[in-house]
């Protein structure tokens, strides 16, 4: 897969979720494997120029998080191109310009969603950013506003000629929020919009059938996931074996997956601090606690954590109450087995099945 001039080893990507692809996260998968470019949470260009301390956070990496792109949002061409120039002076990868996000201070400004409804004003400033860049410009949208105006497959063709490297669209409108489910067909008009660029598809791909299927039914080049990938950091792994083999590997053990939670913490605590780390573990371990069975133990402690010494206290403990739960080969008893995420075959689910089977992270959820 080839954004312009960078080749690409996956085609399949981490969708930003702000306040959850941080780095440790981000390094986390990277360890597992199947992703390749990975793109931090959103940051103001003006922030960005000012270098604001949390927008400096925002995209705070290091070698072993590469290739990465940097998601800007911003409604000035200037301000998003000396961005974009000094993001790609740090070494950056790809800039990605957010046209999804409906939040009424990034739209208010003319950022986020509010692009895809002024095409003309869009493709200059995307035009300015490309003239002046070496490193490709991407850019992430819905399907449109709402449903009279399904504006993402003109926008992606005006914005291919104005120079950008790829699009990624989320199959909703921004009137949808996370309400509803994915259209397909409406990722599939993108991708017959498009002349050459590649198109990637997104929206609650959870499990490697259902980025088979999202492929399969709109011809997109790659997908991106978000929220699957917090639900299950395997993921990418397997859905990469999965479409170059069609052979699903097999679940993590237990064992796997305590090994990657314990991973996650300390990269958390290596770049955060331990306080700041571990508190911030606490909304992170709950999802890991997902496939394990029985945790109420654990996850009543865990959403209080302070240290790293006191986090193997709390898995100790929850190990020895676990042992009850067990048969006598140490594997769950059949009754306590987690459910699996099922492959959500979108279109052909009803909506509220599909919400319920793909839990949103807590945050700015309903706006985004
Ligand atoms: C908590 C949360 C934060 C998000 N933050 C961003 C963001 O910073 N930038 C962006 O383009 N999209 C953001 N999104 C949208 C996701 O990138 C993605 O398009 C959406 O979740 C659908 O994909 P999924 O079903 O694989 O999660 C966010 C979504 C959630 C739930």
């Amino acid at each position: 897969m080839q954004f312009g001039s960078l080749s690409l080893k996956s085609n399949l990507f981490l969708s930003p979720l702000a306040g959850y692809t941080n780095l440790p996260f981000r390094l986390t998968v990277r360890e597992i494997g199947g992703l390749d470019l990975a793109t931090t949470d959103l940051v103001n260009a003006r922030s960005l120029i000012e270098r604001n301390h949390k927008a400096l956070a925002l995209i705070e990496t290091n070698v072993a998080d590469s290739p990465l792109a940097v998601q800007l949002f911003g409604a000035v061409p200037e301000e998003m191109r000396d961005a974009a120039l000094w993001l790609q002076e740090q070494g950056v990868n790809s800039v990605d310009i957010n046209m999804g996000c409906p939040v009424r201070k990034v739209v208010r400004v003319g950022g986020g969603s509010a692009m895809m409804t002024e095409m003309g004003r869009t493709a200059k400033l995307v035009r300015t950013m490309v003239d002046a860049l070496n490193i490709p410009v991407t850019a992430k949208m819905r399907l449109g506003w709402d449903d009279n105006n399904l504006t993402a497959p003109e926008l992606a063709r005006v914005l291919e000629d104005a120079g950008v490297a790829a699009v990624f669209v989320h199959g909703r409108t921004r009137e949808q929020g996370f309400s509803g489910v994915v259209k397909l067909d409406g990722i599939a008009r993108v991708v017959e919009a498009v002349k050459s660029i590649p198109v990637i598809g997104n929206g609650d791909v959870t499990t490697p059938e259902s980025a088979r299927h999202m492929i399969d039914h709109t011809g997109c080049h790659g997908v991106s996931m978000g929220r699957g990938a917090f639900y299950n950091p395997w993921i990418f792994k397997h859905t990469k074996l999965y479409l170059e083999t069609g052979k699903l590997p097999p679940e993590p053990t237990f064992q796997e997956r305590l090994q990657v939670m314990r991973r996650h913490l300390d990269l958390m605590v290596e770049v955060f601090g331990e306080s700041k780390g571990c508190m911030m573990f606490r909304k992170v371990a709950p999802w890991y606690t997902k496939q394990f069975g029985p945790a109420n133990k654990f996850n009543k402690r865990v959403v209080m954590l302070k240290t790293r010494e006191e986090f193997e206290e709390i898995l100790d403990e929850f190990l020895e109450w676990r042992v009850q739960f067990l048969d006598e080969t140490g594997e769950l008893k059949p009754r306590y087995q987690p459910h699996n995420l099922q492959p959500s075959f979108m279109e052909d689910q009803p909506a509220v099945a599909n919400r319920e089977r793909i839990p949103v992270p807590k945050g700015p959820v309903e706006v985004w």
